[in-house]
């Protein structure tokens, strides 16, 4: 039933997410037929799941399967039980020095090994329903396989590099969600470096597992192929939109945040800068991705390494301080306290599929998105390295 349930989830994720790309309106549409035309039983002809099809008809409805879901109190999810991990099994995150005097208090410090632990991260290995030529893998084969690691105290979660694969056969990937989830407050990720290369979808995201969409969903890190700024984007139950004249340096993208009024688009912002995102943010050796969600609303700021507040660096981050934030939705045109609530955090990378597949030909990479799928060499950057993800109050 978790499985099920993420599955389901997943796909409405992904064709929020999907739709929020401009320029696939063709996509969006040909998602809602297919929605429309699984009130029966039968698959339909996008090849997506029957169930996802169903959920898709009525996106206003939250998916009804709560059973088993993650949370702070039950524990770990099915996937986790009699398989302990293979590297730690705290139920806590690693410490870091408690830092004094700052606005905001440190409430979890994830690093190392904690993105290994299944207590802390589950390992979602369903399949995929944004059509990804992608095997999501459970903690100990991506172990196993050497896909995830500490490397110099980051953690390395990769996609599998190690063979060439037959045309079409699905290529080894991770996709962690937080066991615990997160409201009001400040999340510090501190990036190293992000998936690269033709084929590749990564995102850091966050969203409610039971309650999608009218919980909301907020999508700090994404792109895919080439792409070399970042999109940032939420997704919302009615009557969330985003204010145009709030200040925030990105560029609009759109601006109604409501999932079903919207056939999905969502409301989303680019960051111009091309060390926000791909090969440009690695040449920096990566940086900071800060979110701030409270009564003034959502704001996301990123720090390419070389800028990166003193604050942040010494574990006393005071938003403040910074200037205006990348990205801003604000509490004016969307009530943010009761639009988005008890967020997992998500990080993920898929291989083509319903956003990288789609776009693969004028992406500038060459060949079909599935042959680069099936070339081990496309990966040898297809990482995540993640030096730590915080969580302050
Ligand atoms: C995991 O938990 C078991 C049982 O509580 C314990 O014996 C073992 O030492 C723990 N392993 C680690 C790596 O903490
Ligand atoms: C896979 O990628 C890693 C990281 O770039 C690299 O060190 C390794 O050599 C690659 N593996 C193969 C088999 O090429």
């Amino acid at each position: 039933m978790v499985s099920l349930s993420y599955t389901v989830l997943f796909s409405l994720v992904v064709s929020l997410v999907v739709a929020s790309h401009k320029g696939q309106g063709s996509m969006r549409k040909r998602h809602v037929q297919a929605g429309c035309k699984a009130g029966g039983s039968q698959v339909s002809t996008s090849g997506l799941p029957t169930q996802s099809n169903a959920l898709l008809a009525d996106a206003s409805k939250p998916p009804t399967h709560t059973s088993g879901l993650p949370t702070q109190t039950s524990g770990l999810p099915t996937q986790a039980s009699g398989k302990p991990s293979q590297t730690s099994n705290s139920t806590q995150p690693s410490s870091q020095p408690t830092p004094t005097g700052g606005k905001y208090q440190l409430v979890d410090h994830y690093q190392g090994q904690d993105f290994m632990n299944e207590a802390l991260w589950s390992y979602f290995t369903g399949t995929d329903l944004t059509n990804g030529i992608v095997d999501y893998v459970s903690q100990a084969t991506a172990d196993s396989q050497g896909m995830v690691h500490v490397q110099n105290g980051a953690a390395v979660l990769s996609v599998n590099n190690k063979t060439d694969l037959p045309l079409n056969t699905r290529r080894q990937s991770v996709r962690l969600t937080s066991t615990k989830t997160y409201n009001a407050g400040l999340v510090i990720a501190d990036i190293a470096a992000m998936p690269v290369g033709c084929s590749l979808w990564p995102a850091f995201w966050s969203f409610n597992l039971e309650k999608w969409p009218i919980a909301g969903e907020i999508d700090v890190i994404e792109g895919v192929n080439k792409q070399t700024t970042n999109e940032m984007t939420l997704h919302t139950g009615p009557q969330c939109t985003l204010d145009k004249s709030a200040s925030f340096s990105g560029n609009v993208l759109s601006t109604d945040c409501e999932t079903t009024s919207t056939s999905n688009t969502g409301c989303g912002i680019s960051d111009p800068d091309p060390s926000s995102y791909g090969q440009g943010f690695n040449d920096n050796g990566g940086g900071v991705y800060a979110r701030l969600w409270d009564k003034d609303g959502i704001r996301i700021w990123f720090f390419a390494r070389p800028s990166i507040p003193q604050d942040i660096s010494s574990g006393n981050p005071d938003p403040s301080s910074w200037p205006a934030p990348n990205a801003f939705w604000s509490t004016s045109t969307c009530d943010v306290a009761t639009h988005f609530y008890d967020h997992s955090l998500v990080i993920d990378t898929t291989l083509c599929g319903d956003w990288a597949g789609a776009v693969y030909g004028n992406s500038g990479c060459p060949g079909t998105c599935a042959q680069a799928v099936a070339d081990a060499s496309n990966f040898d950057h297809a990482y995540w390295m993640i030096n730590s993800i915080s969580t302050y109050e």
